[in-house]
């Protein structure tokens, strides 16, 4: 499983995106598909870039797997024209007036200008055509009939291109296009309501997705960003770590990999001076100062097992060896005493290529009990952030994955970094 997962990286590594360093439609395309993301969703590990069947589970509706977006005529956009295909972006309603479900963002790609849209389409249209059909979606009833997405978008979806604020400058313009139709960065940190809408009145507050916490990225000092400074929120969004503030993990260390880290750096400036000026929003788990008073009385056995396991990557302090991503001071995730985002990278690992290489922390399900791995959860936190973790054997039960090794399997096999 675990050399699958390695191997599968590898595979979608191998054949990277050329950086085009032009400006004709197709450069600008490929630029504006890097800065949305398209390939994340749209491949699998393992897979042929683009040609989708990446699986979306969504609590209690079923799953659902992305298109191919290769342009095979038969099973991707090949037949897509230019109206076909702003209309898609803008409102859902994919060609012969399939309604797509909001799982693909197009409630922000509906702000993109039809010159942006239509460039992405240049683009995708110069890739290898891929005859690849995706397995068939699995929605529960209601959640099955797609013209429930009628009445769902008349609501939600606004189907207004971007229009900048003329009494802001030019880099928080572009900064709020970037994060706003692009970067579709609301999908995950925007708390929703009970329809799955983006509550507008709490943008950028921090939300749950797919077991992960987003974080809160609005202005508040406490428990958003207000506290970076912009070369560390700058360096954050384009390596995927900043001193002080730790490595982005899971879900926003693909972000990073295959969108942010592509920006250049004037577009990452705007987007800072954007995020900048979010309203402060009060929630979530609050920030971590970068070095803290550990705990007085650390649990020995935690301390042990942390040694034993974590201690060759981070250290024993958390400062890490030898890669600056494996340094845990000031990182949320090391302070937030629920632990959520914590167990997620102990359940299933987490990486990230950079251009200093692969860094790589494998899962830890396959070797230690769900007891021992809340005594090092809670251990963890307790040294990184001089807080009490209240991680429980039981969160870390139900965060194993049904394929998950038995702890008392031998142990997976360690990579380090590479
Ligand atoms: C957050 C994940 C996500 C991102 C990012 C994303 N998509 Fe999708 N996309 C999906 C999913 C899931 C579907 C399938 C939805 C459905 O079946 O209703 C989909 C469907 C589509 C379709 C429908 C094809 C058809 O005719 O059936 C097209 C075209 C498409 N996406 C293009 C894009 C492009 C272009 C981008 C980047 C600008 C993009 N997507 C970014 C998740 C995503
Ligand atoms: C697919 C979901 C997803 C998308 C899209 C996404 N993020 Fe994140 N983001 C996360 C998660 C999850 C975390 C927590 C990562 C961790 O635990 O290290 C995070 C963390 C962050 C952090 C660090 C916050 C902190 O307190 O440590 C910043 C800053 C951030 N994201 C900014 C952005 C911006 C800007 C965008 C849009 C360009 C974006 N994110 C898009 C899921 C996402
Ligand atoms: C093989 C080296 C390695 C080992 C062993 C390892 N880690 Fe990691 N860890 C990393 C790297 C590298 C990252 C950053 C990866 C990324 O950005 O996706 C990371 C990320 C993390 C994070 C995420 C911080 C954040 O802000 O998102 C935490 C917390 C963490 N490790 C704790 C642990 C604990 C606890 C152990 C022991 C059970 C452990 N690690 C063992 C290499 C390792």
């Amino acid at each position: 499983m675990l050399r699958g997962l390695l191997l599968a990286s590898t595979l979608l590594l191998a054949i990277p995106l050329a950086a085009r360093a032009d400006d004709s439609i197709v450069g600008k395309g490929e630029y504006l598909v890097r800065a949305a993301d398209c390939v994340s969703c749209h491949t699998v590990p393992g897979g042929h870039l683009f040609a989708g069947g990446r699986a979306f589970v969504l609590p209690g509706m079923g799953t659902l797997y992305s298109s191919n977006i290769t342009p095979d005529p038969k099973t991707g956009i090949g037949g897509y024209n230019d109206d076909d295909w702003v209309r898609m972006l803008w409102t859902g309603v994919a060609r012969g007036g399939k309604h797509l479900y909001p799982a693909m963002p197009y409630a922000s790609y509906t702000k993109l200008s039809r010159d942006d849209a239509l460039a992405i389409k240049a683009y995708l249209f110069t890739l290898k055509p891929i005859e690849y059909t995706p397995p068939a979606n699995a929605m529960k009833f209601p959640f099955n009939q797609r013209w429930g997405m009628v009445a769902w978008n008349l609501i939600n979806v606004s189907d207004k291109r971007f229009e900048p604020d003329t009494t802001k400058s030019a880099a928080w313009n572009r900064g709020a296009y970037l994060v706003e139709a692009l970067g579709h960065c609301g999908e995950c940190h925007t708390p929703r309501n009970f329809m799955q809408a983006l509550k507008s009145d709490k943008a950028y507050a921090g939300a749950k997705q797919q077991g992960w916490l987003a974080y809160n990225i609005s202005g508040d000092k406490n428990a958003g960003i207000g506290g970076w400074t912009d070369a560390q929120l700058a360096e954050y969004l384009s390596t995927g770590k900043a001193p002080g503030r730790g490595p982005a993990s899971g879900p926003m260390a693909e972000a990073v990999e295959y969108s942010l880290r592509y920006l250049t750096k004037d577009d990452v400036a705007a987007m800072v001076t954007y995020l900048r000026d979010r309203p402060a929003q009060p929630d979530g788990p609050p920030a971590v100062p970068a070095t803290v008073a550990a705990a007085a009385a650390p649990d020995p056995m935690g301390a042990h097992l942390f040694n034993q396991a974590c201690a060759g990557c981070h250290l024993p302090t958390g400062a890490g060896r030898q890669s600056p991503w494996a340094a845990l001071g000031g990182a949320h995730t090391a302070g937030d005493v629920t632990g959520t985002n914590l167990v997620q990278v102990l359940a299933h690992g987490t990486q990230i290529e950079t251009d200093q290489g692969l860094m790589f922390m494998h899962s830890f399900t396959g070797g230690y009990t769900d007891r021992e791995l809340s005594f090092i959860a809670n251990y963890t936190i307790g040294q990184m952030s001089g807080r009490q973790g209240q991680v429980t054997p039981q969160q870390i039960g139900a965060a194993r994955g049904p394929d998950d090794h038995k702890p008392t399997d031998p142990p997976p096999q360690v990579v380090g970094m590479r």
